[in-house]
């Protein structure tokens, strides 16, 4: 939205003498930067996922961010949050209804069968980095813009030791920040049938009850399941004596779950069976999880099984299971930042150039492409001319050497290494320039 100030010309009114009011552009609303400053934050949780990506054998892919919005609404489901309210529509000049994608997940299984992926080996693990779009109303933790990392295993039979491999990988990505006091919180939705059973006994159980919040009543008919997820705190009261999923679990689905929970116990990653979880995402069955930092209430990841997404795209019936998990990166930011937890700070330059006069500005420029060349790295401030200046920047930059080039050492082609710390200073041939200060960095 056009606030006032700079930049954009405003439409001049009727009648009114032509003004042309300056007006500043801001990023769209829930839409941030992430400015330079915080940088060393995303690029520990970029590195660090592409870490555990490789040592969980996770290959990167990536998918467009508009994807046919069908996709989601049959995927996601009709009646979530994310289909329901919080998708960006576009629609092309050629008529096609396109979605900024809300997640990755989808996207991804579109993407398995248009490419025919069912042809590497099986199953397939897949991650991924990228924005993903929900229209919500903004707050701390919750943008309409918003970063992802995933992990996707696909084509796994429905192994639950694929369960607990993803719950494993996305813990360790998270536990590799230092954050501290996680708890995973996970349950079983069971599946088609049980589900069904359940789901009905769940309304019934809901339709008894008096003052359940507006969302909550649309919900009963809509979405039941989501009933166990409103935060109303009379909700939640009603919640709490809601039938459990547990006691409606068939044969298979208890069995998967109990493998699930088994494989976790072998590990010794604690965890919290939570029968109330659900998901905001219409394509789960059996396994749901999600991860906490203790005391916030918004997720720093979820996940869980979806075998039935593929068939809800257009595949065969039962022809793809998949299990796997995302991580909000603005939310492992947050969570960092709040307990004191440094980003990834990038090596400093050591070496900075100052130049004086023309002549020295012009050969301090190939200069410097020769120590960037010969993998040293170099500060300068070539468009800055008084020495005190450049000095000063110097100094800011804590450099250990300076390089400093006048009038004379051109003329003489040598050039004067200084040491920061001592203040001794040695005239070398510029032609030797690189290799000197190799070895002063060497010997510091
Ligand atoms: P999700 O729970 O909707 O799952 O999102 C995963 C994570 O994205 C959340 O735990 C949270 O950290 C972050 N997140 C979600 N919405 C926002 C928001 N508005 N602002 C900031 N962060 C947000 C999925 O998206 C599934 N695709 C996960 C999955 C992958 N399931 C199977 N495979």
């Amino acid at each position: 939205m056009p606030k006032k100030t700079l930049t954009k010309k405003s439409s001049p009114k009727k009648n009114k003498v032509k003004r042309q009011k300056r007006v500043l552009f801001q990023s769209p609303k829930g839409m941030r930067d992430i400015l330079p400053i915080d940088q060393p934050w995303w690029e520990k949780i970029r590195k660090a996922s592409q870490d555990v990506a490789d040592s969980y054998g996770f290959l990167r892919i990536d998918t467009p961010i508009l994807e046919e919005a069908e996709i989601f609404e049959r995927g996601v489901g009709e009646g979530t949050d994310i289909v329901e309210k919080q998708m960006f529509i576009v629609r092309t000049k050629g008529k096609d209804r396109l979605a900024l994608r809300p997640e990755g997940t989808a996207g991804i299984m579109r993407s398995y069968f248009q490419n025919g992926l069912s042809r590497l080996s099986q199953p397939l693990k897949l991650f991924y980095i990228g924005p993903m779009f929900r229209y919500e109303k903004p707050q701390s933790g919750r943008y309409r813009q918003l970063h992802q990392v995933g992990f996707e295993v696909l084509g796994g039979m429905e192994d639950p030791v694929y369960d607990a491999q993803v719950v494993m990988a996305t813990l360790r990505l998270v536990e590799s920040m230092k954050i501290k006091n996680l708890v995973v919180k996970i349950n079983s939705i069971g599946c088609g049938k049980c589900r069904n059973v359940f789901r009905r006994n769940l309304q019934s159980y809901y339709r008894r009850q008096k003052g359940i919040c507006k969302d909550c009543q649309k919900r009963l008919s809509v979405n039941p399941l989501r009933l166990l997820d409103c935060k109303n705190e009379k909700c939640q009261e009603i919640k709490l004596g809601s039938p459990s999923i547990m006691d409606y679990l068939c044969q298979p689905c208890r069995g998967h779950f109990r493998s699930v929970l088994e494989y976790l116990d072998e590990t010794g990653i604690n965890y919290m069976p939570d029968p109330y979880l659900v998901r905001g995402l219409d394509y789960y069955n059996k396994t749901v999880f999600e991860i906490f930092s203790e005391g916030n209430e918004n997720a720093l990841a979820g996940g869980g099984r979806y075998d039935y997404l593929a068939e809800m795209l257009g595949a065969k019936k039962g022809s793809l299971s998949a299990v796997g998990s995302s991580l909000g990166i603005e939310r492992l930011v947050e969570a960092m930042k709040d307990q004191g937890i440094d980003g990834l700070n990038l090596p400093k330059a050591k070496i900075f150039l100052v130049q004086i006069g023309k002549p020295a500005k012009k050969k301090g420029f190939n200069l410097v492409e020769e120590f960037r060349r010969s993998g040293m790295k170099i500060s300068e401030s070539l468009g800055k001319e008084s020495l005190n200046a450049q000095l000063k920047v110097a100094d800011k930059e804590k450099v250990s050497i300076a390089l400093i080039l006048g009038q004379r050492e051109v003329f003489e082609e040598t050039i004067i290494i200084r040491d920061m710390k001592t203040g001794i200073q040695e005239t070398v041939p510029i032609a030797k320039a690189t290799e000197e200060v190799k070895k002063k960095l060497k010997n510091n």
